[in-house]
């Protein structure tokens, strides 16, 4: 089996653009936290309700929510899988490697960037509330105005905490976390780096020659 890939990177580096790639290209299986949490709003299940305040602002779920939510969503025995969104802090890193890695191979790639420019991207991200392909009114707009060019959808959504004060809050949260984690995987011996300023097919180059 190939190995799992733990993506690692600020809100906008690119993780969901370069993970759907790699599920058509790879053959991966793909979990997104951030992707199962809102779809339990729009479900307006109990869990919804209770994270959807949280989501708007940026903050992060509780822990035990999330590793609640990834475990019931993936199995590492039928594929190699794409870990997107998770985890975001060291508590999680660890409770991802003994309740769901237990050691089998696994790369962390950081989508490292200039954070400065995450702003721009992600107030001009869409996506398509259909099938989920993601979009960009400046550097990815969909070939026909409104409609999703993978499934004709017409339902081009804005997320909710893509507005410029909520995706502040996400950049000042992600700044916090991330050094305990770089180190953790950085010892274990599995952190692999990107250029994720460059344009999404040379990431994608970048991520096929971590893979080979
Ligand atoms: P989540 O859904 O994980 O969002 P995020 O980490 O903020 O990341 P994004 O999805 O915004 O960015 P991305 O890196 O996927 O970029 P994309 O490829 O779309 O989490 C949302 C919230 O859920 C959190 O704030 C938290 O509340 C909660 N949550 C989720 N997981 C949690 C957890 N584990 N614990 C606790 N809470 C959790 O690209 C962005 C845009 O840029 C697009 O428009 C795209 O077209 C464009 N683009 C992509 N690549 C490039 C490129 N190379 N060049 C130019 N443009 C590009
Ligand atoms: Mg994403």
């Amino acid at each position: 089996m190939r190995p799992n890939l733990i993506l690692l990177g600020a809100p906008g580096s690119g993780k969901g653009t370069q993970a759907s790639l790699l599920v058509q290209n790879e053959g991966y299986s793909h979990v997104s936290t951030g992707d199962l949490l809102r779809k339990e709003i729009t479900e307006e299940s109990e869990l919804g309700k209770r994270v959807k305040d949280i989501m708007e602002k940026g903050d992060l779920v509780d822990d035990h929510t999330v590793l609640q939510l990834l475990t019931k969503n993936c199995n590492l025995q039928e594929n190699s899988y794409i870990f997107d969104g998770f985890p975001r802090n060291f508590e999680q890193a660890k409770l991802l490697e003994e309740n769901v890695l237990n050691g089998s191979k696994t790369y962390a790639i950081y989508f490292h960037i200039d954070l400065e420019v995450l702003i721009t991207r992600l107030i001009n991200r869409r996506t398509c509330k259909d099938c989920g392909a993601i979009f960009n009114l400046l550097t990815k707009p969909p070939l026909k105005n409104g409609t999703c060019d993978i499934c004709g959808g017409v339902n081009l959504d804005q997320r909710k905490d893509d507005n410029e004060e909520s995706v502040r809050n996400r950049l000042d949260v992600f700044k916090s976390t991330i050094g305990p984690m770089l180190e953790l995987y950085e010892g274990m011996g599995i952190l692999k780096k990107v250029d994720a300023s460059a344009n999404p097919g040379e990431v994608t180059k970048e991520i096929n020659s971590i893979l080979e």
